[in-house]
């Protein structure tokens, strides 16, 4: 496997921590670059569904080892929360997981000031996940944030705490909003200190010795293309970079290092949150995609837009990806339907158009253009090779491969480890 990327290649979603839950079987160590507990990554095994949010994915396999680069924004209570829930269900974790001494912290103010900054833009917010993503991010590029390698020095990270408390404090008092009593929350943070910080290490220096020594390593996407701050339906999108180039930076990980990068995408679309969707279908024909596929955010329960294929963004997150191949999730999810449609271009004021506008204005003006794909009206959760697939399921596949431009390598048609085909 050598070194593997896993990237969502819509808004987020796509199914990819079943996907990385498969691969991770044959990895020995999984690794996140980007994000926070603003993911939301669901795993079934048997009867017992996990959800993990910061801890990568392949913890649920034990031969893994798991690091959070240092791209990743941590929030230590959501951590904790996370490692004690994983251990009731008979998960070990501790001597297992790592932290980069880079990775920048998440605390409540960032929490606070998220929603505050949703409240302001009143009907263009984000509807981010209030998990105080974007404000952390914020003050890691303005250089006042404070990360892991702080909490190994109890007084000079209490200072820090300090300071970057204070500061939100009078933004919060600006703005009307209570402010947060140090005390208390010193209370709080101080044993979460001594929790996290024996998890803390050089993760670069580990995870490059992995690579070194032949080790298969897997990289763990969060969020999708769509999502990313630079490539993305801006400004609805998270505060990181969701594509490759998050892998290099957010890891500690030379290009040259990167052997395959697998994009993943659902056999139709959905997007949590505000912003463009150029497919969106409503009423019926979303209703119906919702409630068969389940589409209820794992992170914040937020029900899912849901929409058709949409084969001109999925084409160009490939492209800006170098994706080698495609993991196609929930094709079960398309059986009950008479109809199945992929939007294969837009009409941008009566313009074709296979390009995806930089602008919000212009997505307002996006009529897609759509094929009409034949149904196939049975049951694809109980196929095992892709000649168990009903023709018209083949047929619809290999459309999106060609209209993407990339193979499909695997197909998953339901949440069990062994509902997934090979190609
Ligand atoms: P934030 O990442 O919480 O700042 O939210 C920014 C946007 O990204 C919002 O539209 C969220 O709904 C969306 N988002 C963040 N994380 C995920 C995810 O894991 N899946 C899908 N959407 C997400």
């Amino acid at each position: 496997m050598a070194s593997t990327v896993i990237l969502g290649m819509q808004w987020g979603d796509e199914g990819k921590g079943k996907i990385i839950d498969v691969l991770a079987e044959k990895a020995d160590v999984v690794v996140r670059f980007q994000g926070g507990n603003n993911a939301g990554h669901t795993v079934e095994i048997g009867e017992t569904k996990f959800v993990l949010h910061l801890i990568p994915s392949g913890i649920l396999r034990e031969g893994s080892q798991c690091i959070i680069g240092n791209g990743v924004v941590v929030d230590p209570m959501g951590l904790i929360n996370e490692i004690e829930e994983l251990e009731d269900q008979n998960i070990k974790i501790l001597d297992r997981l790592q932290i980069s001494n880079r990775a920048h912290l998440v605390f409540k103010f960032h929490k606070l000031m998220d929603g505050l900054k949703e409240n302001q833009l009143g009907g263009k917010m984000i509807g981010t996940t209030l998990r105080g993503i974007g404000p952390a991010y914020a003050d890691k590029i303005n250089r006042v944030g404070i990360r892991a390698d702080d909490l190994k020095n109890k007084a000079e990270f209490k200072e820090k705490f300090t300071f970057a408390l204070e500061h939100h404090n009078r933004i919060f008092e600006a703005n009307g909003t209570e402010k947060l009593d140090i005390n208390s929350e010193w209370e709080i943070i101080e044993p979460a200190i001594d929790y996290i910080a024996p998890l803390v290490s050089d993760t670069i220096a580990s995870l490059n010795r992995a690579i070194e020594n032949d080790k298969a390593v897997l990289f763990e996407g969060a969020q999708g293309v769509w999502l990313d701050v630079d490539h993305g339906t801006y400004p609805f999108v998270t505060s990181s970079n969701t594509t490759i180039g998050g892998v290099c930076t957010g890891a500690g990980v030379a290009p040259k290092h990167i052997n395959k990068v697998i994009g993943v995408v659902k056999a139709y679309t959905t997007r949590v949150g505000s912003g463009p969707f150029p497919t969106e279908l409503f009423e019926e024909a979303g209703n119906s995609l919702r409630e068969v596929g389940n589409e209820y955010g794992a992170t914040t329960g937020r029900p899912r837009r849901c929409g058709w294929f949409d084969a001109v963004t999925t084409k160009h997150a490939c492209l800006v990806n170098g994706v080698d191949s495609l993991a196609i999730t929930k094709l079960d999810v398309l059986d009950h339907l008479d109809v199945i449609k992929v939007c294969t271009g837009y009409k941008i004021k009566g313009e074709v158009s296979f390009s995806v506008p930089a602008s919000i204005d212009q997505f307002d003006h996006i009529e897609p253009i759509y094929e009409d794909h034949p149904s196939w009206k049975s049951n694809t959760s109980i196929a095992k090779s892709w000649n168990d697939l009903p023709h018209n399921a083949q047929k619809y596949l290999s459309r999106l491969s060609e209209l993407t431009n990339v193979k499909i390598d695997i197909v998953s048609v339901g949440p069990r480890r062994n509902q997934i085909l090979f190609i």
